[in-house]
């Protein structure tokens, strides 16, 4: 498994739950992967759609956690907002899951090979609309699927010239359509071989905000992490953890502030964050023919981006005690 890709393999059982005259009603779990949907559904015609990631990961005394689910479920309740969309109850999404997890327990690879059980819970417009209006129907989902590496080797982006965000300017939320905006972008992109597009800001082009998959960060030569702030990028779970483990973990000073393209040649360091991602080190940008390159002369495993993530995956393999609130044990007895 760990050698394999991130890539959908179907685990046994799925959360369902229904939406119908403005209430959730009971969920539960199916052995159904399929949807069957109107073809008028407002999810196909308007792409009403929301979703989130996460992972749950076997320790090595054979348990199964998941990484800051709370923050899924808040952030998957933004999106719902912005998406017209009623929200789904944090404590019921903690619930699903758990029971996801569980249900599933004997696909969620084993401690230490690399692998985890991605977890997407997702949540569609359902019934016919054909004005452009939200649906009044809705299905929350959750499937997990065993994964391994989102990237195989050390990451070559490219600046993109193509906006990926809607024309609403809802790059911070994660919905379907943001990332249907961005899938010509990474064709082309893996077509010249790059790994993945770094997106500069759209209304001035001059700052750094982040990847089609992921948050990026940069180590500066005195050993500082800096990562851009901005309100157009995701607000990445694994970003946030990176900046509280390189603070209180290893007292490297951590700064979020507007990055201009200016400045990302002085950098020593260069990294991408997020739950599939995990953290990983980028080779070398592309700069419309300018290639700035990272971890030059600095041996990966001294890099201050090794150290991140060592201590980032050991607390999130429960090898570490984590920060308050931040693992979730998913009891197999319940
Ligand atoms: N940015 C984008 C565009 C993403 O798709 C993701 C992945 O979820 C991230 C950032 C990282 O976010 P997180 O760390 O919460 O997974
Ligand atoms: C994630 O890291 O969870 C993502 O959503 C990134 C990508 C697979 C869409």
């Amino acid at each position: 498994m760990s050698d394999s890709a991130f890539a959908y393999s179907p685990s046994p059982y799925r959360y369902v739950a229904r939406f119908r005259d403005g209430a959730w009603e009971e969920g539960f779990l199916s052995d159904d992967p399929n949807i069957v949907l109107n073809e008028s559904a407002c999810v196909l015609q308007y792409a009403q759609n929301v979703f989130e990631g996460l992972k749950a990961r076997r320790t090595s005394d054979g348990r199964i956690i998941t990484f800051r689910p709370d923050m899924n479920a808040a952030r998957l309740k933004e999106s719902c907002r912005r998406m017209a969309m009623p929200e789904y109850p944090e404590d019921l999404f903690l619930r699903a899951v758990d029971d996801v997890v569980r249900a599933n327990a004997d696909v969620i690879p084993p401690y230490g090979d690399g692998s985890s059980f991605y977890l997407r819970p997702f949540m569609i417009g359902t019934d016919p609309v054909l004005g452009v209006k939200p649906a009044t129907e809705y299905e929350f989902r959750i499937f997990g699927s065993p994964v391994g590496k989102y990237f195989s080797r050390m990451i070559k982006l490219r600046v993109c010239d193509l906006d990926r965000v809607a024309p609403h300017g809802t790059g911070h939320v994660k919905a379907g359509l943001n990332y249907a905006m961005s899938l010509y972008a990474i064709t082309e992109a893996h077509a010249l071989g790059y790994d993945e597009n770094l997106y500069l800001d759209a209304a001035t082009r001059t700052y750094v905000e982040e990847t089609g998959g992921a948050n990026i960060f940069f180590i500066t030569k005195d050993g500082k992490l800096v990562t851009p702030r901005s309100d157009t990028i995701l607000p990445s779970i694994t970003r946030d953890s990176v900046i509280k483990v390189a603070s209180s973990y290893l007292g490297i000073e951590a700064e979020e502030r507007p990055i201009a393209m200016d400045e990302i040649a002085d950098f020593a360091e260069c990294g991408l964050c997020g739950t599939a991602a995990v953290i990983s080190p980028v080779e070398s940008i592309d700069d419309h023919g300018s290639i700035l390159t990272y971890f030059r002369g600095i041996p990966q495993e001294e890099s201050v981006t090794q150290r991140i993530k060592n201590v980032l995956t050991e607390i999130q393999q429960g090898d570490r005690p984590a920060p308050e609130g931040w693992i979730r044990e998913v009891r197999l007895d319940n």
